[in-house]
């Protein structure tokens, strides 16, 4: 999910807020869905600095391009409904020695987070993209497991996103306001 190109993509039509968005609004979007956490100031040293290193990644970059690679690469829909039953069954062995039985993931000696939790009270809310079947299934399915990417075929990947995304998680405050104009994503959660 490379950041290279994105100074040239934003502003940028999103149906998710029905609205032209910025990219530091985009960047705040993260924030607030995939780290369930708070918006940057829109003029913080934090913001910038994060705008200046996605330009210094774009450099050379031509403005509008859609680089290989950028957002979650898409699956064909499932076959058949994805199962989360065998899904359990799959991430116990092939997920959990890193991402935990619990799915709540590892933290380093620094008390930062080595592996990002799935589910439960520090995970990413349900308003995150990665909390939606297809776009887990297809990151899962093209970045996981770690270092043997393309071990899953897609059915793997459906059943065992069928069963983590169905976990609990924060909810979102502001998910009543969401695609306001329409476009709503067959696999939203609400
Ligand atoms: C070798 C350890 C390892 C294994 C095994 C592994 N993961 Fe991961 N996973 C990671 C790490 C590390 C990250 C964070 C990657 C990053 O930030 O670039 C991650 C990220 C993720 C994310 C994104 C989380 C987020 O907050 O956006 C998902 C979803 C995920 N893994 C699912 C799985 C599933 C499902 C499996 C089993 C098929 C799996 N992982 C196996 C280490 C692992």
């Amino acid at each position: 999910m490379p950041y290279v190109g994105l100074t040239g993509i934003f502003p940028k039509y999103w149906a998710r807020t029905g609205t032209v968005v910025s990219l530091q609004e985009r960047v705040n979007d993260c924030f607030m869905r995939s780290l369930n956490g708070k918006p940057l100031p829109m003029d913080s040293a934090e913001m910038n600095g994060i705008l200046a290193y996605i330009a210094w990644l774009s450099w050379g970059t031509p403005t509008g391009m859609e680089v290989e690679g950028r957002g979650v690469r898409k699956l064909p829909p499932p076959e058949t409904p994805p199962d989360p039953v065998r899904g359990k069954e799959l991430f116990a062995s092939i997920c959990s020695a890193c991402h935990g039985p619990d799915g709540a993931g590892q933290k380093g000696g620094d008390g930062f987070y080595t592996i990002p939790p799935l589910w439960g009270g520090a995970s990413f809310n349900i308003a995150a993209g990665m909390a939606r079947l297809n776009t887990a299934a297809a990151f899962v399915k093209h970045n996981m497991p770690l270092g043997r990417s393309g071990l899953l075929d897609d059915r793997d990947a459906y059943d065992i996103a069928s069963y983590f995304t169905a976990q609990p998680r924060p909810d979102f405050p502001l998910k009543h306001l969401d695609w306001p104009k329409g476009g709503k994503p067959a696999d939203a959660r609400y």
